[in-house]
């Protein structure tokens, strides 16, 4: 059985991540593109070799070759987008983070659990081998008991001022939505559920509306404290750091498609993984998820405490301001 996969959006990720990883995935094929621009749609399908293109999402969603979408677009379009799949029974892989607003969330499941369709969430980080090892290591005991995890990544240049995820209405995070909702997950995925969070959320250069610098803590009561740190005003941060009673475990350059070479170590020692290519096995276990009816590995609950996160983060008072000094 072959899944007919529509691609929803023509930008970097479909283009870098998503067209490429369908077309190496056994069992799926490539069967339209959904562009605002008829002209861009048609050149996207002819450098991947796709048979159908729409400039309407109603249209692509009646076309009997698509059984599923992936949805690539600014966060905000994703509601409207998923709610129409989930309402034409067309199953979803959902780009991170679900959407801008946790009631929009909320909307989107209601949607999505009424329809029956299968629902992934792009959690990309869930399918990298190096943080899967990572995983393993954490679950046979290597660290103990972790104390404190330490996460930071920042990006410059492609997730620019000028772009979407700067402004409103697209976006409500910048730095959080353009990478740190996938440290956020990577901390669900190893140590759970967090009882609160703190830290701090700032612009402190382009004084926009979305976030450009963000720390946020998270306490695990009785077991551990953890940060993230998501910039988008410098280069260079890519580094996970756990600290256990009776170890520790150091990787760099494990998260998204880096050109510096990842280095991963367990108590100094390198730890081995065989290299992959997260995107791939994403769509793999998109497509396995839809035809065994089974949960993809990064669901709908996942998507949507994310976000509930996120916005109790933003507007939650996350630090306390301090009295002048005498
Ligand atoms: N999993 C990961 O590692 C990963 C990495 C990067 C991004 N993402 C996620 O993937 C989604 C897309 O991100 P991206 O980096 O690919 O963004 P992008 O390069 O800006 O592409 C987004 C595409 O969406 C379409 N679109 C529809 N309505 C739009 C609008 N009002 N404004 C702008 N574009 C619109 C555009 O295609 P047309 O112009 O052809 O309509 C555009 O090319 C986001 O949710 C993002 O968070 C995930």
């Amino acid at each position: 059985m072959t899944i007919g996969i529509a691609l929803l959006g023509t930008g970097g990720i479909a283009t870098r991540g998503f067209a490429p990883a369908v077309r190496a995935v056994a069992g799926a094929e490539l069967v339209a593109v959904l562009s605002r621009d008829r002209a861009r749609g048609e050149a996207f399908a002819r450098q991947f070799d796709i048979p159908e293109v729409y400039d309407d999402l109603d249209a692509l969603l009646r076309s009997p070759r698509v059984q599923a979408v992936i949805v690539a677009t600014p966060d905000a379009i994703h509601e409207p987008q998923v709610i129409a799949a989930a309402a034409a029974g067309v199953h979803v892989l959902c780009e991170k983070p679900m959407t801008t607003t946790y009631a929009g969330c909320l909307r989107m499941a209601e949607a999505v659990r009424a329809s029956g369709i299968t629902f992934a969430m792009g959690y990309t980080l869930r399918f990298s081998a190096a943080l899967q090892r990572v995983a393993e290591l954490l679950q046979a005991g290597r660290l103990g008991q972790v104390r404190y995890a330490r996460l930071l990544w920042a990006v410059k240049g492609a997730y620019g001022p000028e772009a979407w995820r700067a402004h409103r209405p697209q976006a409500h995070y910048w730095a959080l939505s353009a990478v740190g909702t996938h440290l956020l997950d990577l901390l669900r995925w190893y140590f759970g559920e967090p009882a609160s969070v703190g830290g701090a959320m700032v612009r402190p250069a382009y004084g926009g509306p979305n976030d450009e610098l963000s720390t946020l803590v998270f306490d695990y009561p009785g077991r551990l404290v953890a940060e993230l740190t998501a910039s988008v005003l410098f280069a260079g941060g890519n580094r996970l750091e756990l600290y256990g009673d009776a170890g520790t475990l150091v990787g760099e350059n494990l998260f998204g498609m880096q050109a510096a070479p990842p280095t991963l170590t367990c108590n100094g020692e390198p730890v081995a993984y065989p290299p992959n290519n997260p995107f791939v096995d994403e769509v793999a276990d998109f497509v396995q998820a839809i035809e065994a009816r089974r949960p993809p590995r990064a669901t709908l609950d996942d998507g949507v405490r994310n976000v509930q996160i996120l916005e109790a983060a933003q507007q939650g008072p996350l630090s306390r301001p301090l009295p002048p000094y005498p």
